[in-house]
């Protein structure tokens, strides 16, 4: 949902074009967040003048345009100190165009730029407020209002710094933003700030840094803009609204993190744009406004809370180079997907004791018993997570005895779901960064429910909001379809009703055949992949449909949508996931000999269901592929093709159905000449409602 990037150096000489290859090389990593158009803006030559290069596409389009730029020489004059900022965009408002990519500028000069991910809701009032003050917009984006109302703060308070401009700013929106700013005026700055987008400051130093965190400076309340100005644009705002009070900062003088004068900065979407320059980072936290001038890093907030701390940690963030590079593999789909032997086993590590059968989710455990008193679990996500929520909450069901919800995020916002403060409510996000899940936390919360995280990315919103969590350590998913992070939130998921039943005796064995499941799935994972070429055979006879269907019940219902998700979302075929038990309610009215089906029926204990409604397609000339059980012959004898995959128990065998699925996508998706990580319109991370 929009990836931005951006780069400072200080005291460390860099030439444009080093520092235009960085800028790029962050956008590569980025990419999955959005690839409709990408742009950079860097210094001129003289740092008071600036660069803006824009592409419409993915990412090479912009490197291709760098490259073919005639005048290269231009490129390779070294500073010391050097600022660029650079975006990849989802489009929200404003077809992909040049106009409308970003950077976005706040006139012909560029002297002030800004990159955005998110969507400022109020922009309209903004437009008609600058409008009358003179000013001509060239683009459809919400974000040039942003950089146009900055430049305008500037004009009546010129001897305001950068970042008081943009607290000045900020303070003016309304919605969801990551900004990062730079201007002509203020060469060698740059300012960033969040609000529902994330954030984070990368920090490079030759030497050990000397502190690891970043005292907080506040602001204090104090009417900045002059009362006739703060009543032309409060006129525009819905209802009138005032404008908020305006902060000046309490202390002028920057805070030094650093030995080292010799630094270099990096502000990104997230951690894999920054990883190959260092591990060090700052999580920013809605409303932080950090700055960089004469090469110190501030953090600064408008208003002190009394829950907010003193300090932003300097975290090290664990995450190899090699797990965001695609190695031998076409496409990091494909790599994730033959991730899963070990990604499986990395969300069990430290967790799972085999040998005393007994299961610790650290990040949870305090919990635990305000969790076994709670009315009832809610199950939260959006896409492949929500998938992952259906898929376990049987066995939730079954170990906790407790009432199990599973919930769309953005469907539990529209009804104005009760929860209470005796609920348990899961969010269930890889990005841990999607919007509607996070509404629906904050709603969750706000109404005093125990918030338990369940995302693949430390410090994420999610992660961060959230009470407790579980950590699903399926590593970096950079494919735009979910795979590796839905067998483990799969996982984790049955974990957690692990811990839940641990003290429950006529459970017992019942978890320990769960536990011995789990042992073996690793190795289950690698069987079904070797399946790889005949299920790509399989794709050579599918790829021209229009359409597929794939049913099934029970454990299996999941791996049914989860299918049809990513085979919608990869090779743009309709498809749909079908519960066995609707097909005469409906959808057996879609059967034919022509309509391409997959049935996934294995022998638990809706078995039998399942095979009543196979035999109800074959008597209407249907002919399903089936996923079945290895050595199954009697379900085998009903088709002709068959996908096999080993007999594990009920409650894991969705692990190892929707493997089959997510190949068959993935090859469909090759043969239709789909671009499998970066599927059209699509973005990894939601953070637009
Ligand atoms: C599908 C897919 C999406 C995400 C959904 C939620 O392959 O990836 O459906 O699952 O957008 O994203 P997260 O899990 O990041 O909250």
């Amino acid at each position: 949902m929009c990836g931005i990037f951006a780069y400072l150096n200080y005291l460390t000489p860099k030439s444009r074009k080093e520092v235009l290859e960085i800028l790029v090389n962050g956008l590569k990593r980025l990419e999955y967040r959005g690839y409709d158009s990408a742009g950079v803006a860097i210094d001129g030559p003289d740092p008071k003048t600036l660069t803006i290069v824009k592409a419409i596409g993915k990412v090479k389009a912009l490197e291709d345009k760098i490259n073919a730029t005639e005048d290269k020489s231009n490129f390779d004059d070294v500073t010391d100190s050097h600022v660029g900022i650079s975006h990849t965009r989802w489009a929200t408002h404003g077809v992909p165009c040049d106009r409308n990519a970003h950077p976005q500028r706040s006139d012909a000069n560029g002297s002030f730029v800004v990159v955005h991910n998110g969507i400022v809701t109020n922009y309209k009032d903004i437009k008609v407020f600058l409008s009358k003050k003179g000013f001509e917009f060239e683009s459809d984006t919400d974000t040039e209002v942003i950089v146009k109302l900055v430049h305008h703060i500037y004009t009546v308070h010129p001897n305001w710094s950068f970042r008081e401009i943009v607290e000045h700013v900020i303070a003016q929106l309304e919605g969801a933003y990551a900004l990062c700013f730079k201007s002509s005026f203020f060469p060698g700055e740059c300012v960033a700030t969040r609000r529902g987008s994330p954030l984070l400051v990368g920090i490079k130093t030759k030497t050990r840094l000397a502190t690891d965190h970043v005292p907080i400076l506040y602001s204090k309340e104090e009417p900045l803009i002059p009362d006739a100005e703060q009543h032309s644009l409060s006129d525009h705002r819905p209802h009138g609204r005032e404008l908020p009070l305006m902060p000046r900062s309490e202390s002028t003088s920057e805070f030094q993190p650093l030995e080292d004068k010799e630094v270099e900065y990096f502000f990104a979407s997230d951690a894999s744009a920054v990883i190959e320059h260092t591990n060090r980072v700052i999580f920013l936290e809605d409303d932080d406004v950090a700055a960089v001038k004469d090469g110190l890093l501030s953090i600064h907030r408008l208003r002190r809370s009394t829950e907010d701390p003193h300090a932003r940690e300097i975290t090290t963030v664990k995450m190899e180079i090699q797990q965001i590079m695609k190695g031998n593999y076409s496409f990091f789909m494909q790599k994730e997907i033959f991730e899963q032997p070990e990604s499986v086993v990395n969300t069990m590590r430290g967790r799972m004791n085999f040998e005393n059968q007994t299961v610790i989710l650290g990040g949870i455990k305090d919990y635990i018993p305000e969790i076994r008193r709670c009315r009832r679990l809610m199950l939260i996500g959006c896409g492949t997570s929500y998938h992952s929520a259906v898929a376990t909450r049987q066995l939730l069901e079954e170990l906790t005895e407790l009432p199990v919800m599973v919930e769309l995020a953005s469907d539990f916002l529209d009804r104005n779901t009760p929860v209470f403060r005796d609920d348990v409510c899961f969010f269930i996000s890889q990005s841990g960064e999607t919007a509607d899940s996070l509404m629906a936390l904050r709603y969750c919360k706000l109404r005093g429910a125990l918030i338990v995280g369940v995302t693949n990315t430390v410090g994420s919103s999610i992660c961060r909001e959230s009470h407790c969590g579980i950590h699903i350590n399926a590593g970096p998913e950079i494919g735009v379809a979910s795979t590796k992070a839905y067998t483990s939130q799969f996982i984790s998921l049955v974990m957690f009703a692990l811990v839940m039943s641990e003290d429950k005796i006529s459970l017992q064995p019942r978890r320990q055949e769960i536990i011995m499941g789990l042992k073996n799935l690793d190795e289950q994972i690698r069987e079904v992949l070797q399946s790889d070429s005949a299920i790509q055979t399989l794709a050579k006879d599918l790829y021209q449909q229009k359409s597929l269907l794939i049913m099934g019940r029970g454990y299996n219902f999941a791996t049914c949508m989860e299918g049809a998700l990513k085979v919608k979302e990869l090779t743009y075929m309709h498809s749909e996931g079908i519960l066995a038990g609707e097909l005469k309610h409906g959808p057996l009215a879609l059967v034919d000999k022509a309509m391409p089906m997959i049935i996934i029926i294995t022998r638990d204990p809706v078995y039998q269901k399942c095979m009543n409604a196979l035999q109800q397609i074959t008597a209407r000339e249907g002919r399903p592929i089936l996923i079945c059980e290895k050595g199954d012959v009697d379900t085998q004898s009903f088709s002709s093709k068959i996908i096999e995959v080993p007999h594990a128990v009920d409650c894991l065998q969705g692990i190892l159905t929707v493997i089959p699925m997510q190949l068959l996508s993935y090859h469909i998706a090759v043969l239709r000449g789909c671009n499998v990580d970066c599927p059209r319109n699509l973005a990894k991370s939601v953070t637009v409602e």
